[in-house]
């Protein structure tokens, strides 16, 4: 049994490309290119095999110490997505890769300089380092999601807001980790969408999902429904149309409660993810900048669509770091769907 697994491995390692090898062979798609992509893309890669070895310890929580204790060894022990902040930040740091990152955990931006204190490199990456944070502690899935701009004002200069300040047509990569049952990098540069999946016994990502491609529709529809009597009315019909018997409905329901897992699944499966505004938040919950905008790129690649319930995500102007938007993001047909539901109740 224990040969057989070996083989496995083997097999997987000869005959599947790796993550290293598509990043090398894609960059050369790219005219001109300096391979500084590359190079964040691939500093991702590092700091989500450092991030996924702390997730998988999570469950031993009790036995090394809980966030703000000490563990055996007298080491202060940090907050997941803490820990994953500064591993995705250090990392990109270290390399001197970007001039800018934008992260949920930090309420400004970062400022990167190089060693020479100069200002030389293109690109800004915003990222949530740890999605879906509250289901550490009950062993679900959670995610780090990023999103590349090449910045807007002079390269030698210190970036500035506005770099970070871009609409979602300007992102030139995005992607998610998922730390699952696997660990998978999903990523697009545009051309596209890949997964990749972690084997950890080598501690390499191999393309184990090529092109990606969303069903143009769906039967799973994933929404915090504890907060349906909040909803807006288009919402509320569009629910009601979910769970109507006739032709391929009722749909599914089917709700994790950390984006990148109900993304995941339901670009794998065909469905659609609503997080919409609600009395409680008027403005929606999730971040346009480093949650909605990286997904709405993955989901467009992938032949899917994403929306505030009335207009593209990506052509919104964002006027702030941390601004909230309406989410309707997944299979093409669903959320043209919901949003007609939307548009009918605003009559
Ligand atoms: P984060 O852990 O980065 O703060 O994000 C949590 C988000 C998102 O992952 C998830 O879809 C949503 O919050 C769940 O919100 P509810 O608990 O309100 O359903
Ligand atoms: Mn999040
Ligand atoms: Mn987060």
């Amino acid at each position: 049994m224990c040969q057989l697994n070996n083989y496995n491995d083997f097999e997987m390692q000869e005959r599947n490309t790796t993550l290293g090898e598509f990043i090398i062979e894609n960059q050369k798609a790219f005219q001109y290119s300096t391979g500084e992509l590359s190079r964040i893309i691939n500093s991702i890669r590092l700091a989500a095999k450092v991030v996924n070895y702390k997730v998988n310890k999570a469950g031993l929580v009790d036995i090394v110490g809980a966030a703000g204790e000490q563990n055996i060894q007298g080491e202060d022990q940090q907050k997941l997505d803490v820990f994953a902040n500064e591993t995705f930040i250090q990392t990109l740091i270290n390399r001197e890769i970007v001039c800018g990152i934008a992260s949920e955990e930090n309420d400004d931006y970062i400022t990167v300089a190089g060693a020479d204190n100069s200002h030389n490199n293109k690109y800004v990456v915003l990222m949530d380092p740890l999605d879906g944070s509250s289901n550490i502690d009950v062993n679900v899935s959670v995610g780090t999601i990023f999103s590349v701009f090449r910045r807007i004002t002079p390269m030698g200069t210190p970036v500035q807001m506005e770099d970070f300040l871009q609409p979602g047509v300007n992102q030139v990569a995005a992607g998610y980790v998922i730390y699952g049952t696997s660990t998978m990098l999903v990523y697009t540069t545009g051309h596209g969408v890949n997964g990749f999946t972690l084997n950890p016994a080598i501690g390499t990502f191999y393309l184990s999902h090529p092109n990606m491609q969303y069903k143009e529709d769906g039967t799973i529809y994933s929404i915090n429904e504890g907060n349906y009597v909040h909803f807006p009315q288009g919402v509320k019909d569009y629910l009601k149309y979910c769970q109507k018997e006739e032709g391929d409905r009722p749909y599914t329901s089917r709700y994790i409660g950390s984006l990148v897992s109900d993304f995941h699944r339901n670009m794998i499966k065909g469905g659609i993810y609503i997080y919409p505004t609600s009395s409680k938040a008027p403005k929606g919950k999730l971040r346009l900048l480093y949650e909605c905008n990286p997904m709405a790129f993955l989901a467009e690649q992938a032949g899917g669509k994403a929306s505030d319930g009335f207009k593209r995500i990506m052509e919104i102007q964002p006027t702030e770091l941390h601004q909230r938007v309406s989410f309707f993001c997944g299979s093409k047909n669903m959320v043209t769907k919901a949003e007609e539901f939307m548009e009918n109740a605003e009559k």
